[in-house]
């Protein structure tokens, strides 16, 4: 009977903004939003860092977006970074929150140049951050600070080669001894990582 109660559905605290946004993104052929899982993940871990700065990489239209302001408290501040404009004014324009600042701009860039206050939460969800400039992310991850990564496990929308990326990827976030790392083999293949 205790499986029934585990049973992972999510269907309970949706943000209110998700329906809209997931409309929009379908209306925009956007295939690569993160899922309800994530989604209830990244809120529940958000809610972990009161006054907490968040990061987050890619905000394609702004569904995780929206589950990581679900789970903050009044005193944090969201940083999401998109290079893709038709995408980010998705986020813009359904997401109404102070605690949040869109940033239109080539995370590439953004993380070879930050440097200013470290983050608490990092949701590395585009190629920099997470295969690319990945020691330049975690240079800017307060100790215990967390990092979480999703779209590990093999997805219909990966371009050939990608699974030995993401092999290598793994290898190196194992062999990092600054590095506290859980993986999950649920939802799209998520990864926690904490820094010491
Ligand atoms: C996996 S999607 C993000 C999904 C989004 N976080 C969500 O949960 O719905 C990756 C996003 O990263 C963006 N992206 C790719 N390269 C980028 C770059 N160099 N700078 C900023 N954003 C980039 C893509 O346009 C895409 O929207």
């Amino acid at each position: 009977m205790n499986a029934e109660q585990m049973n992972d559905t999510v269907n309970a605290h949706i943000p209110g903004e998700y329906e809209k946004i997931k409309e929009a993104t379908a209306g925009l052929k956007f295939n690569m939003a993160s899922d309800l899982y994530t989604g209830s993940l990244l809120k529940t871990l958000a809610a972990s860092k009161p006054s907490g700065r968040f990061l987050e990489l890619g905000t394609g239209t702004g569904l995780a977006t929206a589950w990581i302001l679900s789970g903050l408290d009044v005193n944090s501040s969201l940083v999401t970074i998109e290079n893709n404009e038709l995408l980010i004014d998705v986020a813009k324009k359904y997401i109404n929150d102070d605690r949040v600042e869109f940033l239109l701009a080539d995370a590439y860039e953004w993380l070879k140049n930050y440097s200013a206050e470290k983050f608490d939460f990092i949701f590395a969800d585009a190629m920099p951050g997470k295969y690319d400039l990945f020691d330049e992310t975690i240079a800017i991850l307060n100790r215990g600070g967390i990092y979480v990564i999703d779209d590990m496990l093999a997805q219909p929308n990966w371009p050939e080669g990608h699974d030995n990326k993401v092999k290598d990827f793994i290898q190196r976030l194992e062999e990092r001894n600054d590095l506290l790392i859980t993986k999950l083999n649920w939802s799209t293949g998520i990864i926690i990582v904490v820094k010491k």
